[in-house]
Order: structure tokens, then C-alpha cells, then sequence
């Protein structure tokens, strides 16, 4: 097979790279080596930033989003056994998330792309990429049981963190800068209408807790946990009494239990591979890069980097300039550190690091009192959490 860009992995970066790339004429081919069910199934992410959303309306991925999403003009932070709310319209100039889930984003994607798209292969896993710096790089895959090959003008390396196309950066160019945390997250879904109007961010000495949800009648809700967390430890009734004493505070607020229809856990961990572009092949998302989730960084960031590289593409068939694919890696990475930075900071805020000295535990309390006083400081929050501009 042959195409002019070759994309290797079918999650929110690929599919959304691949409409972006059709939009502009471009043609591609993607590959993605599990089936469409569970592609569809797969339980992530679920905020979606202002430039997220845009995005997906443009690619004409915004119908059910815009009819079944959830609009959210702010979070609470809650600390102290007190509430503390963050608005973002007023501290952004108008701006706000989407709560939509990413196994909703992906059904969209996928049906559009198999509607009108080019060619998605599904069960197709890529091996290995040949040639990186010719101009003539080639895909090695199989599919359905068959070796193949694609060949491409440019290799693009969407298949997330445990994917292959980061291997073909030469060890000896490659830099990678990495930090792991000392605790997980323990996710639940439930059948449950949510307990709040909009997600809640809570610290304690107990550990972190949020309070998110994916639909007015599914509720999504985190628990810090140790690494090594056995999700079997942790029964229903037990999950519930530590969200209960997690979330608890000075006034009336309760939490509404229900049937927990789904149970795993997540480490934490922050982690930025650069370049990401070594020749003809080019990294976006979690091949590059990955954040711990608080904060909601993750998928936000995988679009924005398929949306600069569509932006580099379109230019070059536009006008033959290969500048802005030049610069890729570059105005990719500005943008991924503000984000790795930005998670790093709400993660080590808002857990109670094991290792850590109660000096630490105070230090945290101040950062959130400074959130809660200056509008300066919330306004910082506001403007990361909604999403900074493209650049
Ligand atoms: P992925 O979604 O990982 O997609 C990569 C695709 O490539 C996959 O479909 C995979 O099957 C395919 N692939 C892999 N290897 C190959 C190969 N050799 N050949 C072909 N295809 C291949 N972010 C948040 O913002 N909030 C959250 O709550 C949150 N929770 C998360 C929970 C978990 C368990 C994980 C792993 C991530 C979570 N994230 C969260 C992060 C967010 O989901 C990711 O940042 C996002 O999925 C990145 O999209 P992607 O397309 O880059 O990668
Ligand atoms: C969700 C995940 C996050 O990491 C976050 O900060 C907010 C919401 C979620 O899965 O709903």
C-alpha cells in the first residue's frame, strides 16, 4: 500500500489527524491494531477543553457533542472542609469546558472516518518504521494474520505510550524526561446521577478525591490510592465510605450512591520524549508524551498537537513550504510543558505524597488559600484548565 501520510494508531490523536488531513485533501491511511469495539469502549478521559471542542466542530465531529455534552463554567476546589468555586467565564473572558467522554469522541471519529474517511484498518498492528530519514519511509504491519507494508511521504506516530513509532527516533537523538508519583488513581463509574452540578477537586488528609461525571445520570469519581493497588481490595461499600469522608464538609452536601459499573486503577506519571519529529516520522499524544490526569491534560493535548501539525501540513500543500513542519517539534513542545507543568502543579497540590513532610501538607493548604483569595492566582488556574491558546 502507499499514501502520502501514514498514521499508526486509531485513538483520539490519529482520528482526529486523519479528518483534519481529509479536510485539507491530504490523503492518509490509518492503522490501529485493536478492534473498532474496543477502540469504542476503552474508559478514559472525559473533559474537553474550549480549542478541543472547536476542533471537533470543525472536523464536523460536533453534532452529538454539541446535543449530549455537558457545558461546565467552572470547578470546586474543596480544602479545609470548605468549597471553594472557580468561574471560569469571569477569570478567562468566556471561556469553558465540554464534559464529553473520549469513548464518545472516539464512536464519532470512527463513524465519520468509515462514512467518508480514507482507509482505517482496524486490527492492523504496526511493527516497525523503515527509513525515518529517507523521504521514502515505510510502515511495516500486519493485518489479519498478513504482513504488509505501507509506504508513505511522512510517518506519523499516534499510538500512544506503549506504541512502536517512538523506537524509530535513534536512541542517540532521543531525550526523554520523565517523574513517577507515589500514589494511583482509583476510577469508578456508576449509575448514578451526579452529586454535584459541576466536578470537584478535593484535598485531604486522607488523600485526594474528584467528583466528575459523564452524563446527568453516570457519575465518574477518582480516589488516590497507593501504586500497587489491587482493585479487588477495594469492594463497593468500602469505595463509597472513603468518598463519603473524602468529600465531606462544614453545610449540607451529600453523595449519592449507586451500582458501580466499572473499577480500575491508573498510576501517575509525567513523561515528555523530544524531538518530536526526527526526519520523516513525527510523534503526537501519548507516543510523546504523558501527563498524570489531574487536570484533565492528557487528550486536550494529543488534539493540540494534531491540530498544529494539520495547520503544517495544509501549508505545505498549500504552498509548498515546509516551515511550519520544520518547527512542529518545537511549537509542539512549548505548549506540552506548560501542560506537563500545569499538571504537575494540581497533582502535587491537591495528594498527600506519603513520602512527604508535614512542611509539605501546609505548603499545599497555602497554594489552595492563594487560589481562594486572589483573583490573579484563581485566574491562573482558570486559564490552564480551559485551555492556552494554540500559539
Ligand atoms: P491513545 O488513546 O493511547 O491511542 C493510541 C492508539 O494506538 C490506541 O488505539 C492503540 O490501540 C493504538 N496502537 C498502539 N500500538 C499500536 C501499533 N503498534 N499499531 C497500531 N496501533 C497501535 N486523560 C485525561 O485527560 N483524563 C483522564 O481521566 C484520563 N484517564 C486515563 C486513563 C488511562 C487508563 C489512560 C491510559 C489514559 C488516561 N488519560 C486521561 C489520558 C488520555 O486518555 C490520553 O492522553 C489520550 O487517550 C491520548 O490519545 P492518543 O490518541 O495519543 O493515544
Ligand atoms: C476527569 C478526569 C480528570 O483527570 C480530571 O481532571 C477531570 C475529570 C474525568 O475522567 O471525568
Amino acid at each position: 500500500m502507499r499514501t502520502t501520510v501514514g498514521i499508526i494508531g486509531g485513538g483520539p490523536a490519529g482520528l482526529l489527524l486523519a479528518r483534519l488531513l481529509h479536510a485539507e485533501g491530504v490523503d492518509c491511511v490509518v492503522l490501529e491494531s485493536r478492534t473498532r469495539e474496543y477502540v469504542e469502549q476503552r474508559q478514559r478521559a472525559g473533559i474537553l477543553e474550549q480549542g478541543t471542542v472547536d476542533a471537533l466542530r470543525d472536523c464536523g465531529a460536533g453534532t452529538r457533542m454539541d446535543a449530549e455534552g455537558l457545558v461546565h463554567e467552572g470547578i470546586e476546589l474543596r480544602f479545609d472542609r470548605q468549597r471553594h468555586r472557580i468561574d471560569f467565564p469571569s477569570l478567562t473572558g468566556g471561556r469553558s469546558v465540554m464534559v464529553y467522554a473520549q469513548t464518545e469522541v472516539v464512536k464519532d471519529l470512527v463513524a465519520l472516518q468509515l462514512a467518508d474517511g480514507p482507509p482505517l484498518l482496524f486490527e492492523a498492528q504496526a511493527i516497525a518504521v523503515e527509513k525515518p530519514e529517507s523521504d521514502r519511509p515505510v510502515v511495516r504491519f500486519t493485518h489479519r494474520g498478513r504482513e504488509q507494508t505501507l509506504e508513505c511521504e511522512y510517518v506519523i506516530g499516534c499510538d500512544g505510550f506503549h506504541g512502536i513509532a517512538r523506537a524509530a527516533v535513534p536512541a542517540a537523538v532521543r531525550r526523554t524526561y520523565e517523574r513517577a508519583y507515589p500514589y494511583s488513581w482509583l476510577g469508578i463509574l456508576a449509575d448514578v446521577p451526579p452529586s454535584c452540578e459541576e466536578l470537584i477537586y478535593a484535598r485531604g488528609e486522607r488523600g485526594f478525591a474528584l467528583n466528575s461525571m459523564r452524563s446527568p445520570t453516570v457519575s465518574r469519581l477518582y480516589l488516590q490510592v497507593p501504586n500497587g493497588t489491587d482493585p479487588a481490595d477495594w469492594p463497593d461499600d468500602r469505595i463509597w465510605d472513603e468518598l463519603d469522608a473524602r468529600f465531606a464538609v462544614d453545610g449540607d452536601w451529600s453523595l449519592e450512591r449507586g451500582p458501580v459499573t466499572a473499577k480500575s486503577v491508573t498510576p501517575m506519571r509525567s513523561y515528555v520524549t523530544e524531538p518530536m519529529r526526527y526526519g520523516r516520522i513525527l510523534l503526537a499524544g501519548d507516543a510523546a508524551h504523558i501527563v498524570p490526569p489531574t487536570g484533565a491534560k492528557g487528550l486536550n493535548l494529543a488534539v493540540s498537537d494534531v491540530r498544529i501539525m494539520a495547520r503544517a501540513f495544509a501549508e505545505l500543500r498549500r504552498t509548498g513550504s515546509a516551515a511550519l513542519l520544520d518547527a512542529y517539534s518545537d511549537d509542539c513542545l512549548r505548549r506540552v510543558w506548560q501542560a506537563t507543568r500545569f499538571s504537575y502543579e494540581m497533582t502535587t497540590m491537591l495528594h498527600t505524597d506519603p513520602e512527604a513532610q508535614a512542611f509539605e501538607g501546609r505548603v499545599q493548604l497555602a497554594r489552595l488559600h492563594r487560589i481562594a483569595a486572589s483573583g490573579a492566582a484563581a485566574a491562573e488556574l482558570a486559564a490552564n484548565y480551559t485551555g492556552l491558546p494554540l500559539g
